[in-house]
């Protein structure tokens, strides 16, 4: 099986980068293909159904949309802004909502979210969950909210406290096992 895997944050610094960093390591060391994505490869114009007419889907999202193709899962960590997720993402998402066929068809998506709040964004995963359901992913009903971010990581990157490393392990470990399921082993 492989994994799309991006963190919805341009900053070298992200902490979302890290968290997404996490899930990629995971998934390698259980042998799993990973396509860790650059959030900075899918940047886009703002969705304009004229230019949509006119000259389609940009590169970039076709790019995207191609690369998800090619994976069972999608990982996404996103920041929370003002109580949703980003509207880089949503613009991603509408892109690429106008290839044809679907490219994100039937794939699965795991959430997770670093804030540096004590909610750990977990309000704007639950906004993300939508557009992905309307685009016929099956989004694992368990997601990732890790508060206080900016002290939850060592300086190696690792998750500082054990008891959120083994939370984390055991919901990858979890959708691994989902996104088996519904992509036949892929
Ligand atoms: C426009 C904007 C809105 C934000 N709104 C929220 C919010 O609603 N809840 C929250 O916990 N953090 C909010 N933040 C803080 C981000 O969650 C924080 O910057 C996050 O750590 C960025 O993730 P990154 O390190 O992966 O870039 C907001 C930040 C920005 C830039």
């Amino acid at each position: 099986m492989r994994f799309l895997i991006f963190a919805a944050s341009h900053r070298p610094e992200s902490v979302n980068r890290k968290l997404a960093k996490l899930a990629a390591r995971q998934l390698q060391a259980s042998n799993l293909a990973v396509d860790f994505a650059e959030y900075r490869e899918f940047d886009l114009p703002l969705y304009n159904d004229d230019i949509y007419g006119k000259s389609g889907v940009p590169a970039s999202a076709r790019i995207f949309g191609e690369r998800a193709a090619g994976a069972q899962g999608i990982v996404i960590s996103s920041p929370e802004y003002n109580w949703s997720y980003p509207g880089t993402l949503k613009n991603i998402l509408d892109w690429t909502s106008r290839m044809k066929p679907n490219p994100l068809a039937g794939k699965t998506a795991l959430l997770m979210s670093a804030t540096p709040g004590s909610r750990g964004g977990i309000v704007g995963l639950t906004h993300l969950k939508t557009p992905l359901e309307a685009m016929q992913i099956f989004v694992f009903p368990k997601v990732f909210p890790l508060g206080y971010s900016e002290k939850a990581f060592t300086d190696a990157d690792a998750l500082a406290d054990a008891r959120q490393r083994q939370r984390f392990e055991a919901l990858v470990e979890e959708y691994i096992g989902f996104t088996r399921k519904l992509s036949n082993g892929g």
